[in-house]
């Protein structure tokens, strides 16, 4: 029997998305289903915005960054009405099964959708910070990464030259994994991590002792979710504004500047910063995400042609699995202390 497959991309956008559409696509027209884009995320869906896919739409999309469909942040549980426009546009359109590709957010919006509605879903996992539960790794996490780790590199040289200290801010809203595997990459000197918070004195006295012993350089990477901590006990988050989105986050970004501060200030060195931004999400993703991507699409493809929803696909080793919803949004994976040994090893 066919089937009608709506595809939607939700929440930041990330490397390898497009390799995704074009996986789950590519499978399901080969089955004979109608593939549909949903434009924007759940706003295409609240909205009754939808697009065929079809293979012209598909083709060249392996190495292109973004996302043809666009996407945003719309939380359909937070707009008047919106989870029963969601419910009536999947059906008016005639749709059978639901892609659902993105992180926290867009993936607990499924789950929750498939709990109280029997929602047909199926999720891909998808965000540079690699910080969702019950995969090992997402896409777009190692595209971040190597472009993180490009910058540390390009900051050694001139770090030398000049004898400075060089703060790199990197992204990660809850947790440091692009900052502990850039850093430990990179060969980074400090790395600080909201899950494993060493204080701005001691990050201080890693530098100062750096510098005694001969070296005339350091470079800290920071991560965008790392509060100000104090030997005190005092913290401070830095953000770039308090208002919060539809679910609930500050924008982050701006710690990169307050430390260099703190660090010139105690340290008497010259400090610089780089924000990397939204630069670590954009361009082409990295051969292993576009392998991964492609992993994920043809495997969430498949549970919906076996009906299988409220599952979404994941990586365990090197094995594409299927993991419930559920479970990969019920809450956050931080970094654990052995990967954290590993960048603890090269402080200082
Ligand atoms: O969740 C991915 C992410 O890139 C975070 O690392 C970052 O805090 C956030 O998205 C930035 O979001 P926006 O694109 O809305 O600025």
């Amino acid at each position: 029997m066919s089937k009608r497959v709506g595809v939607l991309t939700g929440g930041g956008d990330c490397p390898g998305l497009n390799a995704v559409i074009r996986a789950v696509a590519r499978r399901s027209l080969d089955r004979g289903y109608d593939v549909v884009g949903v434009r924007a995320g759940w706003r295409g869906l609240v909205e009754g915005r939808l697009e065929p896919l079809g293979r012209r739409e598909i083709s060249g999309l392996l190495p292109r960054g973004g996302t043809i469909l666009g996407t945003s942040r719309t939380n359909p549980y937070k707009l008047e009405g919106g989870v029963d426009r969601v419910l009536a546009h999947f059906h008016e359109e005639g749709l059978d099964a639901l892609v659902a590709i993105g992180g926290e957010d867009t993936l607990g919006v499924a789950a929750k959708l498939h709990a109280e509605h029997d929602f047909p879903v199926v999720g891909v996992p998808k965000t540079i910070d690699n910080d969702l539960s019950a995969t090992d790794y997402t896409f777009g996490f190692d595209t971040a990464v190597s472009i993180c780790t490009e910058a540390i590199d390009r900051l050694h040289t001139t770090a030398e030259s000049h004898n400075r200290v060089m703060v790199v801010e990197v992204m990660g809203r809850h947790t440091g994994w692009i900052a502990v595997m850039s850093g430990i990459a990179g060969g980074a000197d400090v790395i600080l991590i909201p899950e494993h918070p060493i204080t701005v004195e001691q990050a201080c006295g890693e530098i100062r002792r750096r510098h005694e012993a001969g070296k005339d350089f350091s470079i800290v990477v920071v991560s965008e979710g790392y509060e100000l901590t104090y030997d005190s006990g005092e913290r401070r988050q830095v953000a770039q504004e308090t208002a919060v989105d539809e679910f609930g986050h500050v924008r982050l970004g701006g710690i990169g500047h307050e430390l260099a501060r703190e660090i010139e200030e105690q340290t008497g060195f010259e400090t610089r910063v780089t924000v990397l931004g939204h630069i670590q999400r954009g361009g082409s993703p990295t051969a292993r995400d576009r392998v991964l991507a492609t992993r994920f699409g043809l495997k969430a493809a498949d549970l919906v042609h076996e009906g299988r929803f409220g599952l979404m696909a994941a990586l365990h080793g090197d094995t594409i699995v299927d993991v419930s919803l559920a479970e990969a949004t019920a809450k956050l994976k931080t970094v654990p202390d052995d990967w954290y040994a590993v960048a603890k090893a090269f402080i200082g």
